[in-house]
């Protein structure tokens, strides 16, 4: 497995360096190929006005993260050649499709602890949050009226919880704490006899996986997950049991199905390496910094996600100088909003600290020179600012700067 690494990581380099090179042709996977056309030169880069004198180095592996080319291999075939659609039962095309689609749904099921028939392909998480979700509380609409979710949902889930107070459901928005973890206690306390969405007692539990399949181990019979209660559309095609009409995609399937057998043999080894990568970024930085706040548990997260606060500096500017590093501000799927994260209020984090923390993303493929390479930059960067800060000076003097009463103009 080791090997394989190997081989994925260097193709990955070869793919991303300025000029095809001969190592690129040596690792001809039917994945090389097939990208070998994007490898030109790009000696300096315009783009949005902006103009950037290599590719950055790229650490923000929640928003996006490469496929991993032995995930795409197994997809290539349904682009290809085996091309039927696999609701098609006239022909040899359909049928190995569906084959395909079938063997990735075991794939999926077989990842967390689930039986392939509870398997539902969507487009996506947010399509699929909204199925679970709505689907859940309009099946039960005559008996369970409550819902109980968390703050700091991503943006779909919440939005689904407010399309249902405004179709007549309540919904309770749990707290966290201060390290991004919700009290059972509260959560217990929260529960009532028409609730129909969370898990425990004889409700459903549904949950957002969207960042976490194949990084953390899931079971959902551990979770006591809610099993085929979507009542969602039944109209159209009625594919995927009528839960989900339309045209399954094969090759995203097959891929997904790709992706989960790896995670499945390789978690442990990912986690592992991410968590020793996450740990030299920080310590890294700590070690030449001082006002960096982790934002979240630092023992309890997932080690590929690392979100920082620097005291004393614009968060703005420092994402501004740190281009050659491609990162985000905010939580997962927000950064296109400058407004501090509400994921990072919720943890009740300042508003000032929440604008300027940075989501470093680590994942499979970061290797520890881009490491090394992004706490540098990092580090200039913020000393840089710090340099030009006047509160970082006062700081320094030991004046308390929340004391400071700011004359209204
Ligand atoms: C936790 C979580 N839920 C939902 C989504 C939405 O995913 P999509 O845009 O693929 O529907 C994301 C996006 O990354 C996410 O991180």
């Amino acid at each position: 497995m080791a090997t394989s690494k190997l081989l994925v990581s260097t193709l990955r380099k070869s793919l991303n360096s300025p000029s095809p090179s001969s190592s690129f042709r040596r690792f001809s996977t039917a994945a090389a190929e097939a990208v070998a056309p994007a490898s030109e030169p790009e000696d300096s880069l315009n783009i949005k006005g902006v103009k950037i004198s290599a590719r950055p180095l790229y650490l923000d592996m929640q928003s996006a993260s490469p496929v991993d080319p032995r995930v795409l291999d197994a997809m290539l075939p349904y682009y290809l050649a085996r091309y039927g659609n696999p609701h098609s039962r006239t022909h040899l095309y359909g049928w190995e499709s569906d084959q395909a689609v079938e063997t990735a749904r075991s794939q999926v099921a077989d990842l967390i602890g689930a039986s392939p028939k509870e398997i539902v392909f969507t487009s996506g998480a947010t399509e699929s949050n909204n199925i679970s979700v709505k689907g859940v509380m309009k099946f039960y609409k005559e008996k369970k009226k409550h819902v109980v979710t968390t703050q700091t949902e991503h943006k779909c889930v919440l939005d689904s919880c407010r399309h249902l107070q405004q179709e007549g459901f309540d919904v309770t928005y749990l707290p966290v704490g201060n390290d991004g973890i919700v009290d059972l206690e509260k959560l217990k306390g929260s529960i009532r006899r028409d609730t129909g969405l969370v898990s425990e007692l004889n409700v459903s539990f549904h949950t957002d996986a969207a960042q976490a399949l194949g990084k953390i181990p899931i079971d959902v019979d551990k979770w006591n997950a809610a099993k085929d209660k979507g009542g969602a559309p039944n109209e159209w095609g009625g594919q995927e049991r009528g839960i989900r009409s339309g045209t399954v995609p094969t090759p995203l399937v097959v891929g997904m199905g790709a992706a989960c057998e790896l995670a499945k043999k390789e978690m442990d080894y990912d986690d592992k390496r991410i968590r020793a990568l996450q740990e030299r970024l920080l310590n890294g930085v700590r070690a030449k910094l001082d006002g960096v706040v982790v934002n979240g548990s630092v023992e309890r997260r997932y080690a590929g996600n690392l979100n920082l606060s620097f005291a004393y500096v614009e968060g703005e500017s420092l994402l501004m100088g740190l281009k050659d590093v491609a990162v985000s501000s905010g939580s997962a799927c927000t950064s296109a909003s400058l407004e501090p994260s509400y994921v990072l209020r919720a943890l009740g984090v300042d508003e000032d600290m929440a604008h300027i923390s940075i989501r470093f993303g680590i994942g499979r493929f970061t290797t520890e020179e881009e490491i090394d390479r992004a706490t540098e930059l990092t580090v200039q960067q913020v000393e840089k600012l710090r340099e030009m800060s006047p509160l970082y000076e006062m700081a320094k003097e030991g004046i308390d700067i929340k004391q400071i009463q700011w004359a209204q103009h």
